[in-house]
């Protein structure tokens, strides 16, 4: 089915539920996906750099190294923001490029970039919410051990205390990690990520540590930072067993675990789910779970589609990772589209974890060209929007307490393994000339804010 039969067809019946007032309408994007700059100014290499200059690595051969050169262009990307009228910007400091070796020394030129794209924001009345790693650790830290050594707790609570320090009196949303779910499955187990280990014990360590890491970088946080509002984004999706097995069942309750549970539980709950507590055991020491469980303010949830597992003993999880079903409704690079799915999922977390959440990430996949036209008509991606914020608000009359909604992304950008092939942005990129053109769903976005805004007048 067309995502536009989709709409038509299977529409959430949300009339128009209230959203809580000051609800958050904004953008996200990451600091590797976008800066490029690779080398500008003093920034050190991440393990992105190296990994995604490793033949075969990254599809047709791209890398990070000009990306959408927002390390020269971001005055012009805060006005693209601030014409569609988003009232925050979730975006990430690239570790190495504020600590060149990601500890001691400093990198002043680094710091001066951020300190001036928050000023551009605030004077353009939108909100910075700063997240503290997407991913881009500094290579001198992968090469003494990276997540694997647990001195890279107290490495992140330093970096954590320095940008508290020098931008917390201007900001006050911080965000530890993204999706430290995918980064450490990714990196650690399937090898799609640096460092594309696969020493299943790297990878139970590596999850203690990104938690002990978490905690930390909190309580950094809160010593530098005034009214600080803290939170970490967790990838949240329902994962679904192929077949009806128990071996299959099973399956889909193990990638569950790791996938969605592996870093809040701990960080909220207090404990391992279940299935990992054994693994984890050994990596474990007194008084870890109270050094990660520290008061956060937000649930930051990030969210695409479902993801599918079947069992199969000979791998080290004991399961594989499989397609959605042939017939699912998909995006134009295949994802699947199932908006109840994100209800349902905003309501569970809602209730397991009683924080309020902010959808952090959410958007659509396209593979567009700039015609002679000058004009891209994403309607797939309006559909998608359109869908997903109506199901936001079934959600909230469900009962969900949800706070705010970031589009993924403000700009087609660096995507990870799939290059520059795969494009999300509600702003299109010519990489050639980093010409930047709004796509209509742009105007979709502004119309629905500018509806908001009206709406919530008294
Ligand atoms: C998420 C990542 C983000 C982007 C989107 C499409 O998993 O956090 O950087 O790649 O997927």
């Amino acid at each position: 089915m067309e995502p536009r039969d989709l709409a038509q067809q299977d529409r959430p019946d949300s009339g128009h539920a209230e959203l809580p007032k000051d609800f958050v309408w904004g953008v996200s994007t990451s600091s590797y996906q976008i800066e490029g700059g690779a080398d500008a100014d003093g920034r050190g290499p991440s393990v992105w750099d190296g990994f995604s200059h490793q033949p075969g690595r990254i599809a047709n051969g791209d890398n990070g190294d000009v990306a959408c050169d927002h390390y020269h262009h971001w005055r012009e990307d805060v006005a693209l923001m601030r014409d569609i009228g988003v009232g925050a910007y979730r975006f990430s400091i690239a570790w190495p490029r504020v600590m060149p070796t990601g500890q001691g020394a400093v990198n002043e030129a680094g710091l001066r970039f951020y300190g001036r794209l928050i000023d551009e924001l605030l004077r353009s009345g939108i909100e910075p919410w700063i997240c503290l790693y997407h991913w881009d650790l500094p290579q001198a830290l992968q090469d003494r051990g990276g997540w694997v050594d647990r001195d890279s707790a107290g490495w992140f609570a330093d970096y954590a205390g320095l940008i508290g320090d020098r931008f917390g009196d201007r900001v006050r949303r911080f965000a530890t990690f993204n999706e430290p779910g995918v980064f450490t499955l990714f990196g650690y187990v399937f090898g799609w990520h640096p460092p594309a280990s696969n020493d299943i014990s790297h990878f139970y360590r590596a999850i203690h540590h990104v938690n002990l890491a978490h905690g930390g970088a909190i309580d950094a946080l809160r010593a530098k930072v005034r009214r600080a509002s803290l939170g970490c984004i967790h990838n949240v999706q329902p994962v679904h067993p192929v077949g009806q097995s128990r071996e299959d069942v099973a399956a889909a309750g193990m990638l569950d675990a790791i996938w969605n549970k592996a870093f809040p539980y701990p960080q909220i709950l207090g404990r391992y789910p279940g299935r990992l507590v054994a693994a984890i055991e050994p990596f474990q020491q007194a008084g870890d779970l109270e050094r990660i469980r520290r008061p956060v303010d937000w649930f930051g949830l990030n969210h695409y589609s479902p993801i599918y597992a079947s069992a199969d003993p000979k791998t080290p999880l004991g399961f594989v990772w499989r397609d959605a079903p042939a017939d699912a409704p998909r995006s134009p690079i295949g994802w699947q589209i199932d908006p109840s799915g994100f209800r349902d999922t905003l309501v569970e977390v809602s209730q397991r974890y009683g924080l309020p959440i902010y959808v952090t990430e959410n958007g659509a996949g396209t593979k567009e060209v700039l015609d002679a036209s000058g004009v891209i008509n994403d309607a797939a991606r309006v559909d998608f929007l359109d869908l997903y914020t109506l199901s936001l608000r079934e959600a909230v009359r469900r009962g969900a307490d949800v706070r705010g909604y970031f589009v993924w992304s403000l700009l087609d950008n660096f995507e990870w393994g799939a290059g520059y092939a795969n494009r999300f942005g509600l702003v299109y990129v010519d990489f050639a000339t980093q010409r930047r053109v709004p796509k209509e769903s742009a105007r979709w976005y502004k119309r629905l804010i500018a509806a908001e805004a009206r709406r919530a007048k008294p």
